[in-house]
């Protein structure tokens, strides 16, 4: 697989370690950083230098082949016991994105279905199997894109929240692929950007994203789409998702619900895109998805040069809701345009 320099991640030349784009430096800095093993790879997710869904089930991939490699254990029970410690790990970085769990439950069925093999040829194994999800993800974010073009009209605008581009799988993007992908076809797509607080993903990422691709880009506040919507500015709504239960609720960055609902009362279409592996059908509706709380100082301190509250002021700092499906025009997927009432058990 030939990488591009632009990759949020990928593994090094020398095997030995996942190198993501420190994602909490950009867009002032682009950096890159090595993690060697689960606690590190636990850490990045966690923290967010790596994040969006797809992009961290590529990077937990990576990383359980990697822990893989540093496994000295000679014998069988003891290797499985050691890859299931990192593998546990690195699963329970952050608990809404499916991505997560799904990339490694992958990973591990992989071992398992090798076991029988000598060391090399079971790491061999591994490392085919987490480039086979990383080149999944690409051909898959380009199989949809190119189904959210037939959703639109050259020189439409769309509303973005969060950071649903390259940098949050592994090229394109899943919720700005169509404008990504549309603008290498010569498109003239315009795109209000969502700041989303508290973590900024649509200032520093998507604005940064969409700029460097040529596409003209006006960065908003979150409470200022209802303004742009009610102006007529924009043609739809363009959102990527961390998990979708079985009757179409899906969970993505906080902010989004409250997006969808403001849609419907304008009238504007609310797009959903997705690989189909973000379909979680074990989940029945919106009310079995965890969402991830985190902490408070993000809302009050994080990206400001001096806390903007007081340091006692309780936060609530949920990074997820969950818009309910009747709010959803259609979720976009590789294997097509779903359109309510939502029923993905038939293309199991
Ligand atoms: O907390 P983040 O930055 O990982 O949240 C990301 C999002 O909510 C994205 O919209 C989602 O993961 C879709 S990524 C293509």
């Amino acid at each position: 697989m030939k990488y591009e320099k632009s990759d949020p991640v990928r593994l090094t030349e020398d095997e030995t370690a996942v190198e993501i784009i420190d994602q909490t430096l950009l867009p002032n800095m682009l950096k890159t950083v090595r993690l060697h093993n689960a606690e590190e790879i636990y850490s990045a997710i966690k923290n967010l230098q790596v994040r969006g869904a797809p992009c961290i089930g590529i990077c937990a991939a990576y990383g359980v082949f990697v822990c893989a490699q540093r496994i000295s254990a000679q014998d069988r029970g003891e290797f499985f016991a050691e890859l299931k410690i990192a593998a546990d790990c690195i699963s329970s970085a952050r608990p809404t994105a499916v991505n997560l769990p799904w990339a490694v439950n992958r990973m591990y069925s992989c071992a398992e279905r090798n076991k029988a093999l000598p060391r090399e040829k079971l790491l061999e194994k591994l490392k085919d199997e987490a480039a086979a999800i990383h080149e999944e993800d690409i051909e898959t974010c380009q199989i949809m894109s190119e189904f959210g073009l037939t959703l639109m009209q050259d020189g439409d605008s769309v509303l973005t929240h969060c950071n649903a581009g390259a940098l949050a799988t592994s090229r394109y993007g899943t919720g700005l692929g169509t404008l990504l992908l549309g603008a290498e076809r010569g498109y003239k797509f315009h795109a209000y950007v969502d700041e989303t607080r508290p973590l900024l993903q649509g200032a520093r990422l998507t604005s940064y994203e969409l700029s460097n691709a040529g596409i003209e880009t006006t960065l908003i506040c979150d409470n200022m789409a209802s303004y742009v919507m009610s102006k007529g500015l924009v043609n739809a709504v363009f959102v990527g998702c961390d998990r979708v239960a079985a009757n179409g609720d899906t969970a993505n960055k906080i902010g989004t619900s409250g997006l969808a609902v403001l849609a419907k009362h304008y009238g504007v279409p609310f797009y959903v895109f997705c690989p189909f592996s973000t379909i979680d059908t074990d989940c029945k509706t919106g009310a079995d998805i965890e969402i991830e709380m985190r902490d408070g100082d993000e809302i009050k301190k994080m990206y400001f040069e001096k806390p903007i509250a007081p340091e006692s002021v309780e936060c609530l700092n949920p990074a997820f809701d969950v818009t309910p499906a009747e709010l959803i025009t259609a979720i976009v997927t590789e294997r097509g345009i779903f359109y309510p009432p939502f029923d993905f058990e038939e293309d199991q």
